[in-house]
């Protein structure tokens, strides 16, 4: 994926640009305790910690993501600043009121219970701190091809931006900012296929033509869902009151 979205340490379309764009969608102070769920490689926390003075924590299902994000930190000079731990998003391990700002760049869609992500997510945010995120989102769910675009993305829950909205909004947090940025997204999708024909012959070298063929089917299909308007992006950003 990293090679995929041809941005270093981040498993998502944008990278440091895309981090970027939510710190200024948020307008974020420097220093801030953030908690970055489904922080992958870790490039959103390192690109938080170096530019913005955050101390950042990551936390991600996958053991092997954390153990890799972990051996890149220890590469950098960051003194401490961030810190990776593997468990699930719907059972935050962290005590209330812990962070100033709950992150996520395009990993919630894999959550199925958003419901309970949201409401974890207000437990360990302090009173007036953010909830940052981008995501991919479906943008017609009654298309009759929403189900295997889930099955497709690997995101058996996705969300709309309003289903967001409502869940924020339950939990009694304040929406400061929501956008749709599924434009870019399709963009995107059309530099991840010129990329795969590009290192096409170094892939199949690596990991053989089957896994060539089914990545570039995946891609193709989100390429195609974003042209149908059916797969598409936004960032949302609110605040616990
Ligand atoms: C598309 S990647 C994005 C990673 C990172 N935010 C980035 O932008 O590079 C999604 C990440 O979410 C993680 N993830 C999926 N379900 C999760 C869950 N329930 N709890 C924590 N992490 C999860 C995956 O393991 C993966 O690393």
């Amino acid at each position: 994926m990293e090679m995929l979205y041809g941005e270093p340490e981040y498993l998502s379309p944008g990278g440091d640009a895309k981090t970027q764009s939510l710190i200024d969608l948020a307008r974020l102070d420097r220093g801030l305790r953030v908690l970055d769920v489904g922080s992958g490689l870790g490039g959103s926390a390192f690109y938080l910690a170096q530019e913005q003075a955050c101390r950042v924590h990551g936390i991600d299902l996958m053991t092997s993501n954390v153990a890799e994000a972990k051996r890149r930190a220890g590469l950098k000079i960051l003194q401490g600043q961030v810190d990776f731990v593997s468990g699930d998003a719907v059972a935050l391990p962290f005590s209330d009121q812990r962070f100033d700002v709950v992150w996520g760049q395009d990993a919630w869609c894999h959550v199925d219970d958003k419901a309970t992500l949201i409401a974890e997510i207000k437990r360990v945010l302090v009173e007036g701190g953010q909830i940052v995120f981008s995501d991919w989102l479906v943008n017609k769910p009654e298309h009759i091809r929403a189900s295997e675009l889930y099955e497709v993305a690997a995101s058996a829950n996705m969300a709309t931006l309003e289903m967001y909205q409502d869940l924020i909004r339950g939990e009694g947090l304040h929406i400061e900012a929501c956008l749709d940025t599924s434009d870019d997204l399709r963009k995107e999708y059309h530099h991840v296929l010129a990329r795969l024909r590009a290192f096409e012959a170094s892939f199949v070298e690596q990991y053989g033509q089957k896994v060539f063929d089914i990545v570039l089917s995946t891609q193709q299909y989100m390429f195609d869902a974003c042209e149908e308007g059916l797969l598409g992006s936004g960032s949302l950003v609110a605040k616990k009151l």
